[in-house]
């Protein structure tokens, strides 16, 4: 069984610490948190150890370090984790900064470890349907691609704080999936909006709540995207790409198929409300496909260059908003 070290044991630590644990094909090790208690409890719960986390990335007793630690500490113990010889399954994004994703993926390369990273939407069932029959030409050749992502509520101020703002951290998501669904062609141009409609906090803290993208490739695919922090009926997740011959939709998962018919109408169940709970089977998915890497060398879906490339775009928007134009990947 693979030994997985876990940094980090705040919400998306445990998401995976739990997967690891059900995988039946790994197990958690060790987890280290900057909060004692945060790592006993999880620790607990999946049979693991605490330990710090030069303890963890230094023991032969572990093969890969998961890093889910806040996002401006990833590049370094990614490169930490390269130099110890550890394959390596690192949140989104890699870091805030290109050229640092630029020198951090040099590290990994020269240390010739396996690297992923946690796009885990490319796992997700009905998305990962959608790709594949767009990939076998289902509906021709795409032409708009409309991603929708809203999220029920913001996340603390004190992570926003840290988290890069909207484009780097929740829409960094979208320019993934977006990417994933062109295929061999990247977009070239970016145009963004975005604005502060459901806290003044958000926009204290610097960031934006509200937001759109528009892309375009050389070839004039076009790929919109919408993002908000609040949505009062769930976590607000749709894909929809229109083709040359078609249409494929991925729309959101209710939480039961049942439906209620009446004068009013007919009703669907809610949709989840965390994305813990929307996004599980792709979560459980990562993580097989990260085994499925190291085991059997089956390249994984979002690999140091995707981080890369998802980032690359978010800087664009980053800078279209402030700047109002349209900016041109290079
Ligand atoms: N792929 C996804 O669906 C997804 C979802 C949520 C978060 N994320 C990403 O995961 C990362 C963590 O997000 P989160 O929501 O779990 O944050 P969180 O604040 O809930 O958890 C982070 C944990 O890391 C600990 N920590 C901070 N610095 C540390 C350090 N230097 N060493 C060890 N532990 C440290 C904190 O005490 C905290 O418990 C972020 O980069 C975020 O972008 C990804």
């Amino acid at each position: 069984m693979l030994r997985f070290g876990i940094l980090g044991a705040g919400r998306i630590g445990n998401v995976h610490a739990r997967a690891i644990a059900s995988s039946g094909r790994a197990v958690v090790r060790y987890i280290a948190d900057s909060m004692p208690d945060a790592a006993a409890i999880l620790a607990g719960s999946v049979g693991a150890e605490t330990a710090s986390v030069d303890e963890i990335v230094a023991s032969p007793e572990v093969d890969a370090i998961l890093i889910a630690t806040p996002t401006d500490t990833h590049a370094d113990l990614i490169e930490q984790a390269a130099l110890a010889g550890k394959a390596i399954l690192c949140e989104k994004p890699v870091s805030l900064s290109v050229e640092r994703i630029r020198s951090c993926l040099d590290v990994v390369e020269k240390a010739g470890v396996p690297l992923m990273i946690g796009f885990h939407r490319r796992y997700d069932p009905n998305f990962a349907v959608l790709e594949r029959r767009l990939r076998s030409g289902e509906i021709g050749d795409p032409e708009i691609i409309t991603i929708t992502c809203r999220d029920p509520s913001a996340p603390p101020v004190s992570y926003i704080e840290r988290s890069g703002g909207l484009y780097r951290d929740m829409m960094i998501h979208d320019f993934d999936m977006a990417r994933f669904l062109l295929g061999d062609e990247e977009p070239v141009t970016v145009h963004a909006l975005g604005g502060v409609l459901t806290d003044p906090a958000i926009a204290k803290a610097g960031d934006i709540d509200t937001a759109s993208v528009q892309m375009q490739t050389a070839s004039g695919k076009i790929v919109v995207i919408t993002n908000s922090r609040r949505a009062t009926y769930g976590h607000d997740q749709r894909i929809e790409v229109h083709g040359s011959k078609g249409l494929l939709r991925a729309a959101n998962v209710h939480n039961t198929t049942v439906e209620l018919a009446n004068q009013g109408g007919w009703t669907q169940d809610a949709i989840p409300f965390s994305f813990v709970e929307r996004y599980q089977p792709a979560y459980t998915a990562e993580i097989h496909r990260f085994l499925d890497f190291l085991e059997k060398g089956e390249a994984p879906r979002a690999s140091g260059y995707d981080g890369l490339m998802a980032q690359k775009l978010a800087e664009a928007a980053s800078e279209s908003l402030k700047s109002g134009q349209v900016v041109f990947i290079k």
